[in-house]
């Protein structure tokens, strides 16, 4: 029996090269070697966009073609849709008993998440996402979660909360485990931290060769290197963390060249548009396909969520025994 996986989606808006490096390449890696599940966490998504439900509708379609066009196998993961698998919403008030407010409002990711959209104005839903988070993973008892940093007070949280529920009802929920993105997080080719959809710095899945190029001329490089003629250093360029990223094989070669001024910035970033386009390529085509076949797409989120609900409803229905709600 393999072990599963669990990782997920917000629909908000499309995937960028961001989710690729962070997770999505290894989603890929590791579709042979484990029973997937892609989750697209729309209910999660309305926690923080509940007055844009056309953009989620959208971007539900999107964020599927996403993870399909960088080589997900449909006959080999299962792709669900949060919002259809009622096990998630039952398990999630269920848990929501075991979690105090005080733990929700000190989770990191949720504090620096709450800046964002400020504290005055947060949800009792937005608030609850970690508890519903949680739901998601452990309705199919997933054993491994691979996340970006930011997510591992969530594992952490819901490993809590599995062995408190499995304490007090005698449940066996498996407490996953989490697996780190071996490339950490990619930052902005603006020189910032973190490339997001909301810094307005993203490189998208889907954009096309002339775009990308676009986002690579305006990327940062050393910005005291005013001429080709004197040499640059690496360490200070945006750029060049893409080329460390995408072209670990070539990046020794593009540090000395610019260490020695035998390449200028602009043949540099041409040099990364190629990279990042090859890469691309397979992946907008997929997604042409994709695009061209909606149905196609409804149709495998349907039968995964279908596939999806066997799981859960056979496991809600045994908690309910455990916890003795069920007549
Ligand atoms: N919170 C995750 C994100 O913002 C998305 C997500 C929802 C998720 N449910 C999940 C990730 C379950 C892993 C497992 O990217």
């Amino acid at each position: 029996m393999k072990k599963r996986i669990l990782t997920g989606d917000r629909p908000t808006g499309r995937l960028h090269l961001g989710h690729y490096i962070g997770s999505l390449k290894s989603r890929v890696e590791l579709q042979d070697e484990y029973d997937e599940f892609i989750l697209i966490a729309d209910v999660q998504a309305l926690t923080t966009h509940f007055d844009r439900p056309e953009l989620i509708h959208q971007s539900i379609y999107d964020v599927a073609m996403d993870n399909l066009s960088v080589g997900l196998d449909p006959e080999k993961v299962t792709v669900i849709q949060q919002s259809m698998i009622p096990a998630i919403a039952e398990l999630t008030i269920f848990y929501s008993m075991l979690v105090t407010v005080p733990q929700l409002s000190h989770n990191p990711t949720i504090k620096t998440e709450a800046k964002n959209y400020g504290y005055k104005e947060m949800t009792y839903g937005f608030l609850g996402y970690p508890v519903s988070q949680t739901a998601d993973i452990t309705f199919c008892n997933a054993d491994l979660v691979p996340v970006g940093d930011d997510q591992v007070p969530h594992i952490e949280m819901a490993r809590k909360i599995v062995r408190k529920f499995n304490d007090l009802y005698g449940t066996s929920i498996t407490e996953p485990e989490y697996k780190l993105s071996s490339v950490g997080r990619l930052s902005g080719l603006d020189g910032n931290q973190k490339m997001g959809k909301s810094m307005g710095n993203a490189l998208y899945l889907s954009d096309t060769p002339e775009t990308v190029w676009e986002k690579v001329r305006n990327g940062v490089t050393d910005t005291n290197r005013v001429s080709v003629k004197i040499p640059g250093n690496p360490d200070v360029c945006a750029v060049y963390k893409y080329h460390k990223a995408f072209a670990p094989d070539e990046a020794e070669n593009i540090s000395s060249m610019c260490k020695n001024a035998s390449i200028g910035c602009v043949a540099c970033k041409k040099k990364l548009a190629e990279t990042l386009n090859n890469l691309l390529d397979p992946i907008r085509e997929r997604r042409s396909y994709y695009e061209s076949h909606l149905d196609e797409v409804k149709e495998i989120i349907n039968s995964g969520t279908e596939k999806a609900n066997k799981i859960g409803n056979e496991n809600i229905k045994a908690i309910k025994e455990k916890m003795h709600v069920a007549l």
